[in-house]
């Protein structure tokens, strides 16, 4: 992956830019960086905030070779990956909020949206796009988000030591991704799932599901090979979640 890499030092959304190079034919593992994004897309159609020099906005574009049923799984996939990669390039534990928020020390650190296009001449696309706050100082978040939102070099050292280096964990997340991509062409969900649950935050505890019509509140009690959420509620009924806001019952 990112063998083929489109970079842009400002651009409205690298999500918008994979979108149409994957239009064009941009083969698997085409992938787009910018230094900044100036309109970046959020996931249920929310804005996502990104700076110049500070945060990293990467999209890659895949075309697996499975059902388009298979697609939440990658992001399952993602997730592992940037946890994998932030670990080793600064040493912090991150945790995965089903299905792609991660968190360090209960606040949104990283952001990853993935979406589908249907080629009629091509095998489908995949985009997965990825927002990370790396060397955001506290200034940089306004007070409305700093309660809820942090960067590596926030939880680095008590951030006092040097800027994390922007382009090796751009590096790293591909790596890892190439690796679990791999495995899981090969072997499938089941072999990447254990892993995913060591990260999870959101499995083995009481959470709400927030949804558009409904709230459910209930035991997480796993993902199935699809990448589904399984809460059960107090009645004792297990509900399959597929798309929801998790907030994790104190
Ligand atoms: C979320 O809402 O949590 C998902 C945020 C995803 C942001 C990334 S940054 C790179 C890519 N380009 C975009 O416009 N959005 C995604």
């Amino acid at each position: 992956l990112g063998r083929e890499l489109t970079y842009f030092d400002a651009t409205e959304s690298t999500q918008q830019i994979a979108h149409k190079l994957a239009q064009e034919g941009a083969e698997e593992g085409h992938v787009v960086v910018a230094n900044e994004q100036t309109k970046g897309k959020g996931r249920l159609g929310r804005v996502w905030h990104s700076r110049s020099n500070t945060s990293i906005s990467m999209s890659m574009i895949l075309r697996p070779p499975l059902p388009p049923q298979k697609t939440p799984q990658l992001t399952l996939l993602a997730a592992v990956a940037v946890v994998q990669a932030i670990k080793k390039n600064t040493g912090l534990q991150c945790e995965i909020k089903w299905p792609n928020d991660i968190l360090l020390k209960g606040k949104k650190l990283v952001g990853i949206l993935t979406e589908m296009q249907a080629d009629p001449d091509l095998v489908h696309s995949v985009i997965i796009g990825i927002g990370l706050n790396v060397n955001q100082t506290s200034e940089d978040f306004g007070e409305d988000i700093a309660h809820l939102a942090t960067s590596l070099y926030l939880e680095k050292d008590g951030a006092s030591g040097q800027p994390v280096d922007r382009a090796r964990l751009i590096a790293d997340i591909l790596l890892e991704f190439e690796e679990l991509y791999e495995e899981y062409l090969e072997n499938g969900f089941q072999s990447i799932r254990p892993l995913w649950e060591s990260y999870s935050i959101s499995v083995g505890t009481y959470i709400y599901a927030r949804m558009i019509k409904e709230v459910i509140y209930g035991y997480a009690k796993g993902i199935t090979d699809d990448g589904v959420l399984l809460v059960e509620d107090e009645s004792g009924k297990t509900h399959h979640i597929y798309s929801a806001d998790i907030e994790i019952d104190p």
